[in-house]
């Protein structure tokens, strides 16, 4: 693979206590093309603008997708990928969806960990502190054809980041005119446009007060389906319910993880699909206890109010809500300190 290091790194200009998610990145990318058929080796070149025709086909049909991942820096400081394998097979189940040709995993794989070893100064310690990693594919073939492009870019960037909220407890609203994604669609694919189709909505929702919303089916608005940038956990009871995962809701990686760590903790979880009514009802009962939201960027983030229709809800303050808890047991593997879950942690050397 052809490497071309930065002259000067950025890192001694940037403030890590005082991050804002996505706005700095490290020094270097990684870059891969695909023409003629095929994916090229790729190469690691200086963080930097680049030149792309007007006509790519992206800018006009919106033919890409991304993925999401975080790099932690352990005590002893070892650098651990979290699960990028199921990263990896989701870019490409995305990719498929999207009629972009699957990237290689040797590819992948070798264009990320290098990318990692080269700027690993940026993964810092601490709790909350992470490296977090952005691959993404897009049509770059000069076209404005409407069918897919043959020719793609490939790329990795990196931005170190905090958790996305910092430590507040968010208020979300459950949506009732908008959707997110149907059946049949994109909504399980991590594409760029199902992104953007959430801005207006959420731009609405920021104005009433809220900072996401809980995208419900797009047929009758009746279940509940995710939050756009996290899937939702709901504590009903001694009972804790998510939504099955569907081609409208994003099968993610931290949500399969908390649900594996939840039976461990002998939790009885339930993914099934789970109504607006059933969850006013537990409202109004008293049984809902927790609602909280998961995702690579959040991690796992506790959600204090819903609104719905114009009332909003409050969750109870709990001593030791099982967010708490299941975030402790999460985090304690991300970074290392806890030695369960070790195919889980993949350690960059
Ligand atoms: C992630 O958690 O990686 C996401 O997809 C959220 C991102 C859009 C900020």
């Amino acid at each position: 693979m052809k490497i071309v290091l930065s002259n000067k790194s950025k890192i001694e200009n940037v403030d890590f206590e005082n991050l804002q998610f996505g706005k700095i990145f490290t020094d270097h990318l990684f870059v891969c093309k695909y023409s003629n058929n095929s994916w090229n080796d790729g190469e690691i070149m200086p963080y930097e603008d680049f030149l792309i025709s007007p006509s790519a086909r992206v800018f006009h049909y919106g033919q890409a997708i991304f993925e999401g991942m975080k790099c932690y820096r352990s005590d002893k400081d070892s650098l651990i990928l979290f699960r990028p394998d199921e990263n990896f097979k989701r870019f490409n189940k995305s990719s498929s969806r999207m009629a972009i040709p699957e990237i290689p995993e040797k590819i992948f794989f070798d264009g990320l960990t290098e990318l990692l070893r080269i700027d690993k100064d940026w993964v810092k310690k601490g709790d909350g502190n992470a490296l977090y990693v952005r691959p993404f594919v897009f049509a770059s073939e000069p076209s404005i054809n409407a069918s897919e492009a043959i020719e793609y870019t490939f790329m990795i960037i990196c931005c170190p980041a905090k958790s996305y909220y910092g430590n507040q407890k968010i208020k979300v609203k459950i949506e009732e005119k908008y959707s997110r994604a149907a059946k049949g669609g994109v909504g399980y694919a991590k594409a760029a446009g199902n992104y953007a189709a959430q801005f207006y909505p959420t731009a609405i929702a920021k104005e009433e007060g809220y900072q996401q919303i809980i995208w419900t089916d797009s047929n009758n608005h009746k279940s509940i389906e995710e939050a756009g940038t996290m899937n939702l956990f709901f504590r009903i009871g001694e009972k804790l319910i998510t939504s099955p995962t569907s081609d409208s809701i994003l099968d993610g990686i931290t949500r399969k993880s908390i649900i594996k760590l939840a039976k461990d903790l002998n939790i009885d979880v339930e993914e099934r699909i789970i109504t607006v009514d059933e969850l006013l009802e537990a409202q109004d009962s008293g049984s809902l206890k927790e609602i909280f939201g998961t995702g690579t960027a959040v991690v796992i983030l506790p959600i204090k109010t819903f609104g719905y229709q114009n009332n909003d809800f409050n969750l109870p303050d709990l001593d030791n809500p099982w967010s708490l808890e299941l975030k402790k047991k999460l985090t304690d593997i991300q970074y290392d300190k806890s030695s369960e879950y070790e195919d889980w942690k993949v350690k960059i050397n």
